[in-house]
């Protein structure tokens, strides 16, 4: 699915919703079924109007990251200085749909070459719906990339991802959604990542395996897992802000 056509998607489902449910929660209210609140993805962003005229409270659930919340934020303060915010905005994109992230075959064969090219070990997760117009057998069907993979490599199309995550360092290539935004907080705020540009697979990979760098990022990923851990567990910050709209809801 391309960016433009999700966009029209949205828009559409956007225009479409708003009747059918102010009729729906209107037949509820009539059933003498209260609707205390409403919780909704940030895209359908018409709920909020529905809810509002209804005098329904609504709550966004937001499922893309914090980070690129604090973008959206920025854009505000950024409108009062145009010339930047002209520069900056078309470069982010506005939608946050990570299943639907996908890759072509060409970025396929360039990232599996400079895997292969880097000589480090690896294991490469991907989904074979994830690429465009082909599927993961076609894409290794040249005979000397599938040797090449085959001394150091090894592709499997899922794997349990929290595990996996858990136990390697692992690089990604940012495709859709916040993915841009998060990538950049990644390699130049936080710095635990490497933002790849095209071509540059071997020496990404190279660079985080085997340099004082790349320990340097790998160390620093270490801490940030920490971190987050801190803050989901109990009294951590995630989860009092967790706790703290648990609790506005049943005040409701
Ligand atoms: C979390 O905070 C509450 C209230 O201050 C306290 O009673 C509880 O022991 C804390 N739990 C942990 C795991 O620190």
């Amino acid at each position: 699915m391309t960016k433009a056509f999700a966009i029209v998607l949205l828009l559409a489902l956007n225009d479409n919703i708003a009747m059918p449910l102010r009729e729906i929660l209107v037949h509820q209210q009539q059933q003498s079924d209260e609707i205390l609140c409403i919780i909704y993805d940030s895209i359908m962003y018409k709920v909020a109007e529905v809810a509002n005229n209804l005098n329904i409270p609504s709550v966004i659930l937001e499922t893309s990251s914090a980070n690129l919340f604090w973008t959206y934020a920025a854009f505000h303060r950024l409108e009062a200085e145009d010339s930047i915010a002209e520069d900056l905005v078309p470069r982010l994109d506005p939608l946050s749909i990570g299943s639907l992230a996908s890759i072509t075959e060409r970025e396929v064969t360039e990232i599996a070459w400079g895997l292969v090219n880097s000589n480090q070990h690896f294991l490469w997760v991907i989904r074979s719906g994830s690429i465009t117009g082909s599927d993961l057998k076609l894409v290794f069907h040249e005979k000397s990339l599938r040797e090449a993979i085959d001394i150091r490599g090894y592709i499997v199309e899922w794997a349990p991802q929290k595990e996996v995550l858990g136990h390697f360092a692992i690089g990604g290539r940012p495709c859709f959604g916040d993915q841009n935004v998060n990538s950049r907080y990644a390699s130049y705020v936080w710095k635990v990542g490497i933002v790849l540009e095209r071509g540059e697979i071997e020496r990404v990979v190279r660079k985080l395996m085997v340099s004082d760098e790349g320990e340097e990022i790998r160390q620093r990923a270490m801490d940030f897992k920490l971190e987050i851990e801190n803050s989901v567990a109990e009294n951590g910050t995630s989860y009092k802000c967790l706790d703290a709209l648990v609790k506005f809801l049943l005040s409701l």
